[in-house]
């Protein structure tokens, strides 16, 4: 390992734009299939690696939703959640905030209590495990209609205690934030705080959509605000958290190259940009691998990825008392390198 990597890998971290669905690696795809007998469109775990390759997000989306099939029971959530919270771990993340797509699971018959409780109880034993925090997020899927969100939402009311706020995700080109603003309005009544994808394909007036209409506390991506200049300057001045996803970037061709990634030029504009891994299996790497991609050809020295990961907490919905002692270990850690 050089010196970069272990400096990576031990920074202290949280992970804030994570698919739990994103992570089923091809190896767990296969042994989930077997367990409850599903077939799948692959012959090898090669096979499915291969078919990685992504001209835009709906390719992506059409291979991430297939994949998702073989996730059957709460013990099949419970163990994806579990493979994320070790490799997570090994990763330098103290605490991840996860997304959940339950739509993808509902709309094939399976129970939305099957689905949280496996995550749940994987997230109590990641705690136990490795001392790692989590927060659930739930997605809405944005090419569904409003309604089906509601309908969600209402699926969701027995966990609401155990839910920290809701997302949208999909296809984001043709169903622009504002869609989602009433039910994003019934949310934040409930206490849920608020995110939304934004930018990723989609235009700078999305990302003011999700500002202005969702009333988010985070925009997931936002890439495409680097293209208006005003809105850049907004979302400086606002603090405005941005769960950027390097690799997840480079393999929706939302950048041509690693070299040409902007976060760099995100954080000299001010604005509080993170790294996550959006979906590590598919992706073909976890938050380490994020860092380190864009550490490399974009030359980002220590000071940079501390603030990286400073922002990482700032950014979390943890409360300002976590907040300040995630912070606090995280000077200490650096002090001691
Ligand atoms: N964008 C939109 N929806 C998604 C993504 C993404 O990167 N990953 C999983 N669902
Ligand atoms: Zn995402």
């Amino acid at each position: 390992m050089t010196d970069l990597d272990a400096f990576i890998t031990g920074l202290p971290k949280a992970e804030l734009h994570l698919h739990i669905e994103g992570s089923l690696e091809p190896e767990m795809m296969f042994a989930l299939a077997r367990r409850n007998g599903v077939t799948i469109p692959y012959a090898s775990v090669d096979e499915v690696r291969a078919a990685y390759a992504f001209g835009n997000l709906q390719d992506f989306l059409d291979i991430y939703y297939a994949g998702a099939d073989v996730l059957r029971t709460r013990q099949d959530f419970h163990d994806l959640a579990a493979a994320y919270f070790d490799r997570a771990a090994a990763d330098g993340v103290v605490h991840a905030e996860i997304m959940f797509d339950p739509q993808t699971h509902t709309d094939r018959g399976i129970p939305f209590a099957e689905v949280i409780e496996g995550l749940l109880s994987a997230c109590a034993e990641a705690e136990e495990k490795h001392g790692l925090t989590s927060l659930l997020i739930l997605s809405f899927l944005r090419h569904l209609s409003e309604a089906a969100a509601f309908a969600t939402l209402a699926q969701a009311e027995p966990w609401l205690n155990r839910i920290a706020a809701v997302g949208l995700d999909s296809s984001e080109m043709g169903h622009p934030p504002e869609k989602f603003a009433r039910v994003f309005a019934a949310a934040a009544a409930k206490g849920l705080r608020l995110v939304a994808h934004a930018g990723e394909e989609g235009p700078p007036a999305y990302v003011y959509e999700a500002l202005d209409l969702l009333k988010v506390d985070r925009i997931d991506h936002g890439n495409r605000a680097l293209e208006d200049e005003v809105l850049v300057a907004r979302l400086a001045r606002e603090g405005m958290t941005l769960t950027v996803c390097p690799l997840s970037n480079l393999k929706l061709c939302v950048i041509d190259a690693i070299e040409d990634h902007p976060i760099d030029q995100m954080l000299a504009l001010g604005l509080k940009a993170t790294v996550n891994s959006d979906d590590p299996a598919y992706f073909g790497g976890y938050v380490a691998d994020n860092y380190r991609a864009v550490a490399t050809a974009r030359g980002l020295d220590r000071d940079a990825l501390a603030t990286l990961a400073r922002n990482s907490f700032t950014g979390s919905f943890l409360p300002a008392e976590a907040v300040a002692a995630h912070l606090a270990k995280l000077d200490d850690w650096l002090a001691a390198q």
